[in-house]
């Protein structure tokens, strides 16, 4: 990696990757559905979207840990999957604030520790 692409990755905007695809999001195969209403409106409320991407995706391919999330910072890429809950997806929210506020390298809360995986 030469200066500028390390400079450039340094300074890269985290993207979040919401997968309501094919099972993601599918109640019908016993997933909750994804808040993406919700999510955009509350990037737009908090003008978000210039600090970190929120992108709507369909199946990005681990579908057995649906719900699946792929978050991607500067310091590479989290995997989050099993999200079950309003609050993980809020706690979504909250770390783009966080970034807003804070800075590009703000780290992932610890409280969705529990669902990082990596994909086979
Ligand atoms: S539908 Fe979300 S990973 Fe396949």
């Amino acid at each position: 990696m030469d200066t500028l692409q390390l400079q450039g990755r340094l300074r890269m905007k985290p993207t979040i990757n919401v997968c309501d695809g094919c099972c993601c999001g599918r109640v019908n195969k016993s997933n909750m559905a994804v808040p993406t209403t919700e999510l955009k409106a509350l990037w737009n409320e908090h003008n978000l979207a210039q600090h970190v991407n929120l992108r709507v995706t369909s199946c990005l391919g681990p579908c057995s840990r649906a719900n699946v999330t792929l978050v991607s910072t500067s310091e590479g890429r989290t995997w989050l999957g099993g999200i079950a809950s309003e609050d993980h997806y809020q706690t979504l929210v909250d770390w783009a604030q966080g970034v807003a506020e804070q800075g590009i390298h703000h780290p992932l809360p610890s409280s969705l520790d529990s669902l990082r995986f990596t994909p086979a």
